[in-house]
């Protein structure tokens, strides 16, 4: 990147200011992970309630190891998927109590930490002193962006400054996975399954019910109702398809993927519903979805948005 473009944006981090950052999953609004005023900061520019903790992202796992206890679960799921779209739920480390924003983990004490596989964001990472605490680049509960054109200009009025890094090849964000000693559990689907970790690790997960917190309420919504599973469209719909076989008559249709190809689905997802929520439509009809491999994912995400206000309150 434009090595002036760099170092603006490491200054204003610096300085406790936000700065939009890309990585291969979603935008992140990032902040420095250890000022508390830069966290305070993050939390009112998305309007994110405090109880619901952020992922910290590092350069590498020796970073990283600075603030969580790796069991040896934790280093094998780091040496084959970092960078990449995994974060991992240790326990802190003396040094992460003492420094990182009491604000990044709402109390728990539990640290989320990833090393995003972007290399423009990888070379800031390196070229800072501290981490980086980054929710995705969303007001609260909106829909996750993935592209600079995506962002909120309400969200904007926050920030000093943006890397635009292109569209994110992901499109979904990383999978959440919680360590205790040696055992883990899933607590959000995402790119790296549950299916293919067990596998990797040749030890299934902790039958979890827990989800990471803030993920139960509503999530990932556009402005317009969204129903689910329905092939049915008439003049005043748009339609996000899936697969070769499309209900004509919606007033626009986006298809995730003409193939029904998952990964191309999850990379096109948000950028599509941006799109479609754009439209003067009375609701987005979205066509059912492989609940499998990636689409457990996906379809995660578009329940949560599905969810209606009245829904939020009631759970919240
Ligand atoms: O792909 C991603 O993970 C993106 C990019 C920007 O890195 N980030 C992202 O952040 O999705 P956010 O804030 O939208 O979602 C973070 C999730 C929240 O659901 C939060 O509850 C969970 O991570 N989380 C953070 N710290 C946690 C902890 N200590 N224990 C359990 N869950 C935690
Ligand atoms: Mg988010």
């Amino acid at each position: 990147m434009d090595p002036v473009c760099l170092k603006e944006g490491l200054l204003a981090l610096q300085s406790g200011a936000l700065v939009v950052m890309p990585t291969e999953t979603v935008y992140g609004l990032a902040a420095d992970a250890t000022n508390p005023q830069a966290i305070a900061a993050l939390y009112a520019a998305k309007g994110r309630p405090a109880s619901n903790p952020l992922i910290v992202h590092v350069a590498d796992q020796a970073s990283a190891q600075r603030w969580g206890g790796f069991s040896e679960t934790a280093h094998k799921l780091a040496d084959a998927f970092w960078p990449g779209p995994l974060t991992l739920v240790l326990p802190m480390t003396a040094e992460a109590k003492a420094h990182i924003a009491p604000a990044v983990t709402a109390g728990h004490d539990t640290l989320a930490l990833r090393v995003p596989h972007h290399p423009l964001t990888l070379q800031a990472l390196r070229a800072l002193p501290f981490p980086l605490a980054a929710p995705s680049a969303n007001l609260s509960n909106q829909l996750s962006p993935t592209r600079v054109s995506h962002l909120h200009h309400q969200l904007l009025t926050h920030v000093a400054h943006i890397w635009d890094g292109g569209p994110c090849i992901q499109g979904i964000e990383s999978t959440i996975v919680q360590i205790i000693g040696n055992n883990w559990a899933v607590l959000r689907h995402g790119i790296f399954t549950e299916e293919a970790l067990t596998a990797f690790l040749k030890t299934p997960p902790l039958s979890a019910t827990a989800t990471a917190p803030g993920q139960s309420l509503r999530h990932y919504a556009p402005h317009h109702p969204m129903i689910l599973n329905s092939t049915k469209v008439g003049p005043e719909d748009a339609l996000l398809a899936f697969g070769p076989h499309v209900p004509a008559g919606a007033m626009i249709t986006k298809n995730l993927s003409l193939r029904g190809n998952l990964h191309e689905t999850a990379a096109r997802l948000f950028d599509a519903l941006h799109t479609l929520d754009q439209w003067p439509c009375h609701r987005i009809v979205v066509m059912p979805i492989p609940e499998s491999g990636v689409g457990l994912a996906i379809n995660e995400r578009l329940k949560k948005g599905a969810m209606t206000r009245g829904h939020e309150s009631a759970m919240a």
